[in-house]
């Protein structure tokens, strides 16, 4: 399965045969954005339309596979950035009506959820440990914060979710408070290994309630507010101030996430817990989860860091699944959507409640 990804500032292909990777190719817009802060979708889109064909090709030439060996094209069609999902959809469309091959338009946080099924790098074994359905699992990245409860690779139903900023999108705006670029959850992981925890008392937010919600603009607003009163206009905490800060509010963001998802998990009585997306990588939510799991005697399953970020495998991967349970779609009006819910998305009251 050949699996493409265009829906923000990556443009991603991989080859996947089941659930291992045969070839990879990323070009990553990051540095372009950069200057500007943030994505800007147009300049995203732009750049997606003069990468996507040459990062194709170099996953199949990296996989050595011929475009008649595919047994079919996956592709996020939603949610993301709507220029950015259009170059990647009328490509996959294109390709598969060229190819005689189907086309699967996936979900994006689907695709990072079902990441988890990826063989790990390095792993040569045909067979490898995989989370048992029906899991949990938790998708945390620039755009979600959301929680599932999967029950296949087309019926993820939604528990839990993010009121307001999704935790990377926290991340990243407390790092262009204090000055990093962006993406800066990758630099404030960084900064807050070598910080002390406990020199800023931060709020953790949503606890105590029972309805699976997480938010992150309280958190926000209080950082803000410290470094407002700290320094003076203009100025910056540096140093071990800056590395102290980045350790709390970190911790502040995975207590968060850690006590609502398990929270969650144990009301819904699920077994296994996948955390996937961007913020799956950081260090200090992949050691503070291990923990917690292990003394809720919950499987923790994080996707490994390669796939962490947006790319090719994670949609290859869910497609291949989505093919052998039988869904295609039609190349002619397979489209992008720039909003919507993973498919079948729903809310389920937890096990036990009335
Ligand atoms: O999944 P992803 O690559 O793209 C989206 O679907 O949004 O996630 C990107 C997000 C960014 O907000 C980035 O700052 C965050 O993931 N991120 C991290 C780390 N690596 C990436 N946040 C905290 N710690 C990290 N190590
Ligand atoms: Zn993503």
């Amino acid at each position: 399965m050949l699996g493409l990804e265009t829906s923000c500032d990556e443009t991603a292909a991989a080859v996947v045969e089941r659930g291992r990777v045969l070839g990879q190719s990323v070009a990553t817009q990051i540095p372009i954005h950069r200057r500007f802060g943030g994505v800007v979708p147009e300049v995203a889109a732009r750049n997606h339309l003069m990468t996507v064909l040459p990062t194709i090709e170099a996953a199949l030439a990296q996989a050595c596979v011929a475009p008649q060996a595919l047994g079919g094209i996956a592709v996020t069609a939603r949610p993301g950035l709507i220029g950015a999902l259009l170059v990647g959809v009328q490509t996959a469309n294109a390709l598969a009506w060229a190819w005689h091959k189907p086309v699967i338009g996936v979900d994006h946080t689907a695709a990072h959820v079902w990441s988890a099924m990826l063989r790990p790098p390095g792993l040569d074994a045909d067979d490898w440990p995989r989370p048992r359905l029906p899991f949990a699992a938790l998708a945390v990245s620039g755009g979600h914060t959301s929680l599932y409860r999967v029950n296949g690779p087309a019926e993820l139903v939604l528990l839990g979710r993010t009121l307001d900023d999704a935790a990377g999108e926290a991340f990243d705006k407390f790092g262009k408070l204090i000055g990093l670029p962006y993406p800066a959850g990758p630099e404030v992981d960084r900064l807050a290994a070598q910080g002390r925890v406990g020199q800023v008392r931060l709020p953790r937010g949503m606890l105590g309630r029972s309805d699976g919600a997480y938010s992150f603009s309280g958190l926000k607003t209080a950082v803000r507010m410290h470094v407002a009163s700290q320094y003076a206009s203009g100025a910056l905490p540096t140093g071990a101030e800056r590395a102290n800060l980045c350790a709390d509010f970190q911790a502040a963001v995975v207590e968060q996430l850690l006590r609502v998802t398990l929270d969650s998990v144990r009301r819904h009585r699920l077994r296994d817990l996948v955390v996937a997306g961007g913020v799956a990588a950081n260090c200090g939510l992949r050691a503070g989860f291990a923990e917690a799991c292990a003394r809720a005697r919950v499987r923790f399953w994080p996707v490994a860091p390669a796939y962490c970020g947006d790319n090719g495998a994670m949609v290859a991967c869910l497609g291949e699944a989505l093919l052998r349970a039988g869904h295609r779609d039609d190349p002619f009006t397979l489209d992008a959507q720039a909003t919507g819910e993973v498919r079948r998305a729903a809310t389920v009251p937890a096990a036990g409640a009335p």
